[in-house]
């Protein structure tokens, strides 16, 4: 299983914070954003990720991060020169996936709180695609899953004005190696984006989609209340550990 930490975008909902560098590498609490998606795929066990960056911001993530050494892994850097979608990653991760599985993590979410159920869920992973599902008050800013009476996923619905329920599809992705083939025949969306939401359906309609619902604490960071929220319940987090 490798790894990807998708840490592009423009964060434009976070200026002027990130008028001159990453939302991914402003500080949650007491570490830059990225510490926290790197350290759910460490926790996993996967040591060789690659990292994809915006073209202006690359060098900033390598002083931070370096070789991977200090973290007892192997990092990779990739550029991507515009956001064109969180699918793309697969296609500028093509090389590097080779012939492995990939978990793929967004540099901006931050799960804590059941990181044994989310290590158990990468490590047990077979093959299709497994994602991860959490009941959120804001559905609308997210893909969101209708599920059947019997919690089976229908659809995923990427940003819906009228959601079909209450569960976001996390930046937790866990996938074969089809995924790669999968996302170079995707077709942009109306947005100019290759959607994730979109590959992921194409699981779903071949059967192979394994949506599992997540009962953590997980933040998309994306905006000043949720970038301000992730600190605060890591802080809490930290206390409450440390007794
Ligand atoms: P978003 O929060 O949707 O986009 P953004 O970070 O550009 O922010 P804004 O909407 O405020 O302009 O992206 C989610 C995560 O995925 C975030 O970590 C950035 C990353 N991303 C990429 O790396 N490449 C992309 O093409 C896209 C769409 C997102």
């Amino acid at each position: 299983m490798k790894g990807i930490i998708l840490a592009g975008g423009s964060g434009t909902r976070l200026h002027p914070l990130t008028k001159i560098t990453s939302k991914q590498l402003l500080p949650v609490y007491d570490k830059p954003m990225i510490y926290y998606p790197l350290q759910t795929l460490l926790d996993a066990g996967i040591t060789e990720i690659l990292i994809i960056v915006a073209p202006d911001r690359a060098g900033d993530f390598l002083r931070l991060l370096g070789s991977g050494k200090e973290f007892g892994a192997k990092f990779t850097y990739e550029i991507q020169d515009r956001p064109e979608g969180l699918a793309q990653a697969f296609i500028i991760g093509k090389t590097f996936i080779g012939e492995d599985d990939v978990t793929m993590i967004l540099g901006d979410n931050i799960f804590v709180g059941d990181e044994v159920f989310l290590r158990d869920a990468i490590r047990s992973f077979k093959g299709g695609a497994r994602v991860f599902a959490k009941e959120v008050p804001d559905p609308e800013r997210f893909g969101v899953v209708e599920f059947d009476a019997q919690m089976h996923a229908l659809t995923i619905e990427e940003k819906p004005r009228k959601p079909k329920s209450n569960f976001a599809v996390t930046g937790l992705y866990i996938y074969d190696n089809a995924v790669v083939a999968r996302s170079e025949a995707l077709k942009p969306s109306q947005r100019g984006e290759l959607e994730i939401t979109d590959l992921n359906n194409l699981y779903l309609r071949d059967g192979m989609l394994d949506v599992r619902t997540y009962t953590g604490f997980w933040l998309d960071t994306g905006t000043f209340d949720t970038l301000l929220d992730a600190g605060i319940k890591v802080r809490e987090y930290k206390q409450r550990r440390a007794g």
